[in-house]
């Protein structure tokens, strides 16, 4: 099966072809970064704006570099949520016009399902977990932590109670005046800080649940600033890695733990949080120790992208006939 898939549900317009919810390819993402990153953040407005602009492009992009045309396409599929309504219906409207044109199914799908099981997209860098796995979504808007048992089967264990780990990373560097988005930034200059310069919190140190609290992290590196100013050179690179550590250790703890009490040995991150070096490298240290796997996408499948969606769109797809899309509709907070 040929699928095309139509990501635009915060500030990245993306289209894929993939085949047999697998094979990527194509995975075309134009990125609304220099459009946001004077206003410190995603602009909603300027968001569903942008994607207008780009998503004929990126779609016309995605079937020239995978060699097909949208004759040859088996089946359309869209984040339908969540996400910020206006950019979602950009992407919703447009694999309806041509799910209709061309009388193939058009399906939507949870943005958190395809972050969830990108790792299952077939890489030669990569083997794929077996099913079950926990799957921990680490990104702009999410710190969710799941048992995978099969697609489109899903336990939520725990959440964030108010900043995703992606967020905390996003205004931490925005209070350090470090450009958006900070995570990226961050990772950079924590890989030259000592972790221990400056002890932060861990918030919800706990193993009796797995929900997570990092607005009161980003408070107390506020504090610290407003204490001691906003520091330069080797000082805001061991600030950056201190701030990073705890994130890390917080996340690598309840990840662990959530192995452990559920009896699965396998772990995989996913969401754009899901690129930090120190994640990556403490994770495996630590899961090692515990006998148990640790799984990353590659970076370009970790923050938002159209391919990550393959797997489960193939999967929902494979039942369907006919265009039949009237009623897809955007859902801001769509659960999982
Ligand atoms: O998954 P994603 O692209 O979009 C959402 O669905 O939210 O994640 C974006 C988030 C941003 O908060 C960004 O700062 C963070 O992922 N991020 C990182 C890194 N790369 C991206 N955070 C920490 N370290 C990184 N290397
Ligand atoms: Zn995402």
């Amino acid at each position: 099966m040929l699928v095309l898939t139509i990501e635009s549900s915060c500030d990245e317009t993306s289209a894929a072809v993939i085949r047999d919810g697998r094979a990527i390819l194509s995975n075309i993402i134009a990125s609304q970064i220099p459009v946001h990153q004077r206003y410190g953040g995603v602009v909603p407005e300027l968001a569903s704006r942008s994607h207008v602009v780009d998503i004929t492009g990126v779609i016309e992009e995605a079937l020239g570099t995978a060699g097909v045309e949208l004759k040859d396409i088996d089946g359309f599929a869209v984040t339908s949520g969540p996400g910020l309504v206006g950019s979602l219906l950009v992407g919703i409207e447009t694999a309806k016009a041509l799910g209709f044109a061309h009388d193939k199914p058009c399906i939507g799908v949870n943005h958190l399902e395809g972050h969830l099981t990108a790792v299952l997209l077939d890489l030669p860098e990569l083997e794929r977990p077996a099913f079950p796995y926990i799957g921990v979504i680490v990104s702009g808007g999410h710190t969710d932590v799941y048992v995978v048992r099969g697609l489109g089967e899903y336990e939520l264990l725990g959440r964030t109670r108010d900043d995703a780990a992606g967020e905390a990373f996003d205004k931490v560097a925005k209070l350090l005046g470090l450009p958006y988005p900070g995570g990226v930034v961050i990772d950079q200059l924590a890989s030259t800080g000592n972790p221990e310069a400056i002890e932060f919190p861990r918030p919800m140190w706990t193993r009796k649940h797995f929900d997570f609290s990092f607005s009161g992290l980003k408070t107390a590196v506020l504090q610290h600033v407003e204490a001691n100013g906003i520091p330069e050179g080797q000082a805001l690179s061991d600030l950056a890695a201190s701030f990073q550590a705890a994130v890390v250790d917080v996340l690598v703890m309840k990840a662990l733990e959530a192995c452990k009490k559920h009896k699965v040995p396998r772990l995989v991150f996913s969401g754009g949080v899901a690129c930090n070096s120190a994640l990556r490298r403490v994770s495996v240290e630590e899961a090692t120790k515990k006998g148990v796997s640790v799984y990353f996408a590659p970076p370009r499948l970790c923050t938002d992208n159209a391919a990550m969606l393959g797997p489960i769109a193939e999967h929902y797809l494979q039942d369907e006939t006919g265009f039949d899309a009237w009623d897809l509709e955007a859902d801001a907070n769509m659960p999982l």
